[in-house]
């Protein structure tokens, strides 16, 4: 039997108050229908069907790289009237699963357990119970507490307002029932749409089995209406987050105190303080230290790494051993070699430092190969960019650079060169000798300084 599983995504997000559609708004830095999408793949579903909007290209452009068939429901007449554009292309023997875009934690074993139940020829809705169920379609159920219906909140009398079991609005169905009963739906209602909640009823009637689970956890089930609820949801997914880290043996300071957003993998004992980004695909190594505020986006970091606080890394890679900051920051292209030193006010930029290698204060090093064992003096500048094009500057092994030195690339230093404190150097150095280019100090004896002319 196979699963086929239409994703509902095309609501106008009024609430959110964005140009963006609701469904593209990131959580965790990733658009909320992916996660849905990731999580429905996990299934191992035949189909899955993205029912999108009116003017939902934005959402098709931005999400064009997965592997889903997009079904356009230009007019928003309903959930019902939605998850049926999407059954001519699922086969009668499916099981169908119903999942919205906007409801981005639901657990992948909670959608297996509907699964099984439809396979096995039931009609079977995920519910909750929760304190305050205003806004959310109640579950009926008769005396024997049998499920009989879902009635919607503005189609609801007194006594039904009171029932605190709500329809969560996943469902999964056999495909067969669920045609003739989405054929059967009207817009009889306060809403004027069709709803898809009313095959409840129909399933009771036709006698089809009509079972509920209940969602494990509460944050599960809720969805994103509008910035306040993203914002909550956002604590729920970074706080999971940090538990899995720490599952994983890293130590955090604070796990209220870190975001991820992306893709990120820490290795045992590591240990993140305050405050800390990662962002995109980050790989972190073994017993790296991951100092107070660092921002770090899609960057490799090997094992025993120190980063000190507040550096910040972009597109880099860095070796082991290395020990960066704080105030670092490293931009795209930048690659690390073993046991390099990057300090304080540095900012590095598509280049390679091999390994060895000290750039430990107030440098810009830009297009640049420096090689092993590479002394960088302080204030030191590799004058790239011309204005209009840039420049490869290339240092040789063990190089010394004396303190606030201008290599004005192109420009090659040879191995084991010692260029004096201040130079400005515009030609190719030879390896093994001292080049400077300074002017000769000289001192005028008895010279006077001016004095203030009286008035
Ligand atoms: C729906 C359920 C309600 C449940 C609630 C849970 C119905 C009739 N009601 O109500 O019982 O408690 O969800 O959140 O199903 N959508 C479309 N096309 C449409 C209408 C909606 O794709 O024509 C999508 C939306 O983008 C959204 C989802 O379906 O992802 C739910 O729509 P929404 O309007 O939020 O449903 P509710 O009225 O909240
Ligand atoms: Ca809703």
């Amino acid at each position: 039997m196979s699963l086929s599983i239409v994703i509902l995504a095309a609501g106008q997000g009024t609430r959110m108050r964005s140009a963006l559609p609701k469904v593209l708004h990131p959580l965790g830095g990733i658009p909320l229908l992916k996660h849905v999408i990731d999580r429905a793949r996990r299934l191992s579903p035949a189909r899955i069907a993205v029912v999108y909007g009116h003017g939902g290209e934005q959402v098709r452009d931005m999400l064009s790289g997965e592997a889903v068939d997009w079904v356009l429901q230009a007019e928003q007449l309903g959930t019902g009237h939605a998850v049926d554009q999407a059954m001519p292309g699922i086969g009668d023997q499916d099981s169908v699963l119903v999942l919205y875009g906007d409801v981005p934690l639901i657990g992948v074993d909670t959608l297996a357990a509907l699964v099984e139940k439809a396979d096995d020829g039931a009609l079977a809705v995920l519910t909750a119970e929760l304190d305050d169920p205003t806004g959310y379609g109640r579950m009926l159920r008769d005396e024997a507490g049998r499920l009989v219906g879902i009635v919607e909140q503005k189609d609801a009398d007194a006594d039904q307002l009171a029932i605190r079991e709500i329809n969560s609005g996943f469902l999964a169905a056999p495909a067969h029932c669920l045609k003739r009963w989405l054929e059967r739906l009207d817009n009889r209602n306060a809403q004027g749409e069709y709803y898809l909640t009313d095959v409840i009823a129909m399933a009771v009637t036709d006698g089809v089995p009509v079972e509920s689970i209940r969602a494990p956890h509460e944050y599960e089930i809720l969805g994103v209406n509008d910035r306040v609820q993203l914002a909550r949801l956002e604590r729920v997914y970074q706080r999971r987050q940090a538990e899995r880290l720490m599952l994983a043996g890293v130590t955090l300071a604070d796990p209220a105190r870190l975001d991820i957003r992306g893709d990120v993998q820490v290795g045992q004992d590591s240990r993140i303080d305050a405050n800390v980004v990662l962002e995109g695909k980050v790989v972190i190594g073994e017993r790296v230290s991951i100092g107070a505020g660092c921002v770090l986006r899609n960057t490799t970091v090997g094992d025993d790494v120190e980063l000190l606080p507040y550096c910040v890394i972009d597109e880099s890679e860095i070796g082991k051993r290395c020990i960066i900051g704080p105030f670092a920051r490293l931009r795209p292209q930048s690659v690390l070699a073993e046991q390099v030193k990057v300090g304080n006010f540095v900012e590095i930029k598509k280049s390679r430092i091999d390994e060895g290698s000290k750039v430990n204060h107030l440098s810009y090093v830009g297009d640049t190969h420096m090689g092993r064992g590479v002394n960088v003096g302080a204030g030191t500048i590799t004058c790239n960019y011309d204005g209009a094009n840039k420049y490869l500057t290339e240092i040789g092994d063990n190089v010394f650079l004396g303190s606030d030195c201008q290599l004005i690339a192109p420009v090659k230093i040879g191995d084991g060169a010692t260029i004096g404190a201040g130079s400005t150097i515009t030609q190719d150095v030879p390896p093994g000798e001292l080049t400077l280019s300074r002017v000769r100090q000289q001192t005028i004896k008895g010279w006077k300084r001016p004095v203030k002319k009286p008035r």
